[in-house]
């Protein structure tokens, strides 16, 4: 079962005299960037001293920053996954020093006794809305759609393409023709889109792209105008993140749709925490955060300036 979040709203629960560890992954997008952010300023609010440790987009790092933080005996450990797979040694350890471990934003194949509790959004229902989206957007049309997928091996990598392929199930003129990895990166989206245009006719065979997050989206939009096409209306786009540029670009008839994904995870987290210390209170094991699905009709003008701000 799980606690389903809404987004950025909420009064955080004071957990001071509290020392926590946080791995992040790295900078790869705008998203992460804002969670890196808000979880600083969440824990200053609450008085909890962090951490910090970017990993530079390796797995290897995040052990030795949680192998680092069980050293220094911290209360607790958050730790954004780069991978979901080979986590079960390293928390292991952190079980047996009695420190509870919380999955933020992406989830592992370890068994849930490994850690505390997880604050993700559901990962494969943020896809399922983009391909539901475009099947709709579609109608009957036949629909040549190209994926750029996140990070190999990570969970929203492989979630979100489940998704979208149950969002487009039924619709046999939806076809996903070519898919890669970006990396979660604008200048990896741009790369391989452009490498998608010149495989397809000069993205003429193209007519839609589905982008496991924004920041590849921009990059892609920025190769499609490019190769002398309008993203948007030529190329349909459809991506997940709800960052600011991405309603830039929606304004601008560029992007079409994008799915939210909150970049506030850590305060759930430290309100979990603090009631654990409080009291012993266990969370569940998912807390859910919402997934949100914004177009053009919802005055990206407005939501851009209501994001900025918001740790972006
Ligand atoms: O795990 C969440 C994903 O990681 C975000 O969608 C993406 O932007 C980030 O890099």
């Amino acid at each position: 079962s799980a606690t389903v979040l809404a987004g950025l709203m909420f009064t955080p629960v004071m957990a001071a005299d509290m020392t926590v560890g946080f791995s992040q992954i790295g900078s790869e997008s705008g998203w992460r960037a804002a969670e890196t952010t808000l979880t600083k300023q969440q824990a200053e609010e609450r008085g909890i001293d962090l951490k910090f440790a970017d990993a530079q987009q390796k797995q290897e790092n995040q052990i030795k920053a949680l192998r680092s933080f069980i050293a220094q005996g911290v209360d607790a450990i958050l730790v954004a996954p780069v991978v979901a797979t080979g986590w079960d040694e390293v928390l292991e350890e952190a079980k047996d020093a009695d420190i509870p471990v919380i999955l933020l934003d992406r989830t592992v194949d370890s068994s849930k006794d490994l850690y505390m509790t997880a604050v993700t959004s559901d990962l494969v229902h943020e896809g399922k809305v983009a391909g539901e989206w475009l099947a709709k957007e579609v109608g009957d049309k036949d629909c040549n759609i190209v994926e750029l997928q996140g990070t190999t091996g990570s969970s929203p990598a492989i979630d979100r393409k489940k998704g979208f392929e149950e969002g487009i199930a039924g619709h046999a003129n939806l076809k996903i023709i070519r898919s890669q990895t970006g990396d979660f990166t604008r200048t990896k989206g741009k790369e391989v889109m452009e490498s998608f245009l010149k495989a397809e006719d000069g993205g003429k065979n193209i007519c839609a792209l589905y982008a496991h997050n924004d920041d590849m989206a921009v990059g892609a939009i920025q190769a499609i105008k490019e190769a002398g096409l309008k993203p948007g209306t030529d190329i349909k786009v459809v991506s997940i993140d709800a960052v600011p540029d991405i309603f830039l670009a929606m304004e601008n008839g560029e992007a079409n749709a994008t799915v939210e994904l909150t970049p506030n995870m850590a305060g759930p987290a430290f309100d979990a925490l603090a009631a654990y210390k409080k009291d012993g209170t266990m969370p569940p094991k998912w807390i859910q955060t919402e997934s949100k699905l914004y177009t053009q009709a919802d005055d990206p003008k407005a939501v851009y300036e209501e994001k900025k701000g918001l740790g972006y």
